[in-house]
């Protein structure tokens, strides 16, 4: 086959590099892929978002199949222009997109569905919003912009001060542009967070081992929310009973309501839960694989990724399953100092290369910002790198991930030394 994956971040060199394993595969194509991709499938230098043009290249090449990694292109439609054009695709379309661009839309769906979800309301003018704090909470509320802002048109607030500030920034200041006309006011909810991922044909689901994400820059789980500082698969937290609930109450009543809805959905669903012991709730629903969530997964997968997420963007997932290894994966990010915030580019990478030859093939170095300049690979992004490694226990991975991370040099490197803290401490009680 000869496979398209749109993107050229982490998650993307992640899908690449599970891919250009496939015996199915002919030819492994990226845009615009990033130097790690370039390791292993021909980079195409055409935006994620261009879609017209995609479509043209995607059309001429003869693609098979094409996998879409984020969410912008899907929102604006990607898919929905791909299978016009009677191109395949793994992604679902604007209609099915809406789950992770439009806040206002999931919350109101998992109202008429019956998802649990945290108690909201949705403003469009600031001061009704403002006094709507005043009125409703008064403790710790979160201010969720309307549509896609990145990972950062959410504010945790821990008291009315916060919150209006929250409010002033999305509504009256347009940190965020036109996910500012909206703004939904959200019950704070506690507990511990974990992702939950399941590959779809529209009809039936194959569910994906659990991983958990750490959102915040600093060990401890604070400072400012980040696209992700690491992830660990599988989360201890998600037990059996969890599992089975969560398919039963936020994965099922969401695919029937898609399908009353006409809406069919051929990707991937990735539902962000809080739980806290017996209860979950849903916080968010993406369209696409978690970043860094799928650099801890992925490697975890024994059998072929292609048939699956063929399969799927074909409409008939036929009944197949994936395998899956039992030991814990491990995704340490390494950012560029400064990130979240502003940072500078362009210091040389050092030690992946000597580490990628000496390893025992229980590690791999995904690239996320990254580009080659004058020859040498440097750093362009806030998150850089995402290290993975697995082994037989989680201690062991951690071991393993932490010396790999430690043998890679660049000026300003930054990565929290703390990844699967919870699951480490869950192990100390047991
Ligand atoms: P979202 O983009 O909606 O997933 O929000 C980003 C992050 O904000 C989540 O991963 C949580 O850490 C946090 N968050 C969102 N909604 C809530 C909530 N209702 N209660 C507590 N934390 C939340
Ligand atoms: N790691 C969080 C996300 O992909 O949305």
């Amino acid at each position: 086959m000869r496979v398209l994956i749109v993107g050229g971040g982490g998650r993307e060199h992640t899908l690449t590099w599970k891919l250009a394993q496939s015996p199915l595969l002919e030819k492994l194509y990226s845009a615009p892929g990033n130097p790690g991709i370039a390791k292993v499938a021909e980079c195409v230098d055409i935006a994620a978002d261009d879609i017209e043009n995609l479509k043209k290249w995607a059309l001429e090449e003869k693609i098979d199949l094409t996998v879409v990694g984020p969410e912008a292109p899907l929102v604006l439609g990607l898919a929905d222009s791909f299978r016009v054009a009677g191109l395949k695709v793994f992604g679902p379309g604007k209609e099915g997109a809406r789950l992770e661009g439009s806040k206002v839309w999931t919350k109101r769906k998992m109202k008429e569905w019956g998802i649990p979800s945290a108690g909201f309301a949705v403003f469009d003018d600031f001061d009704d919003a403002r006094s709507h704090l005043a009125r409703f909470y008064g403790g710790a509320v979160v201010i969720k912009a309307e549509g896609l802002a990145a990972g950062k048109g959410v504010t945790v607030a821990s008291g009315p001060a916060e919150a209006e500030q929250a409010l002033y920034d999305i509504m009256i200041e347009r940190k965020f542009g036109e996910a500012g006309n909206r703004v939904v006011i959200e019950q704070c909810l506690s507990g511990e967070e974990v992702s939950v991922l399941a590959i779809t044909d529209g009809k039936s689901l194959v569910f994906l081992p659990s991983s958990q994400d750490h959102k915040a820059i600093y060990e401890g789980d604070r400072g400012p929310n980040t696209g992700g500082m690491g992830a660990y698969s599988p989360a201890p937290v998600y037990t059996e009973k969890l599992a089975r609930r969560t398919e039963e109450q936020v994965f099922w009543p969401l695919l029937k309501g898609f399908n009353n809805l006409g809406v069919d959905f051929r990707g991937v669903i990735y539902a962000g839960l809080m739980v806290s012991g017996d209860d979950l709730n849903v916080l968010e629903y993406n369209v696409r694989f978690g970043d860094p969530e799928a650099q801890a997964l992925i490697p975890r997968m024994k059998s072929d990724l292609l048939p699956l997420l063929d399969a799927a963007a074909g409409g008939d997932l036929k009944g197949l399953d994936a395998e899956w290894r039992g030991d814990p994966a491990v995704c340490v990010v390494m950012a560029s100092g400064g990130y979240p915030g502003s940072y500078e580019k362009g210091f040389p990478i050092e030690g992946i290369d000597e580490l990628e030859h000496e390893s025992d093939g229980r590690v791999a170095v995904f690239h996320a910002g990254t580009a080659i300049k004058d020859g040498r690979l440097v750093t362009n992004g806030g998150r850089v790198l995402g290290v993975t490694a697995w082994d037989i226990d989680l201690s062991k991975a951690l071991d393993r991930v932490y010396s790999a991370c430690d043998r890679i040099k660049f000026e300003g490197a930054y990565f929290r030394r703390d990844i699967a803290h919870r699951a480490l401490k869950r192990q100390e009680r047991e």
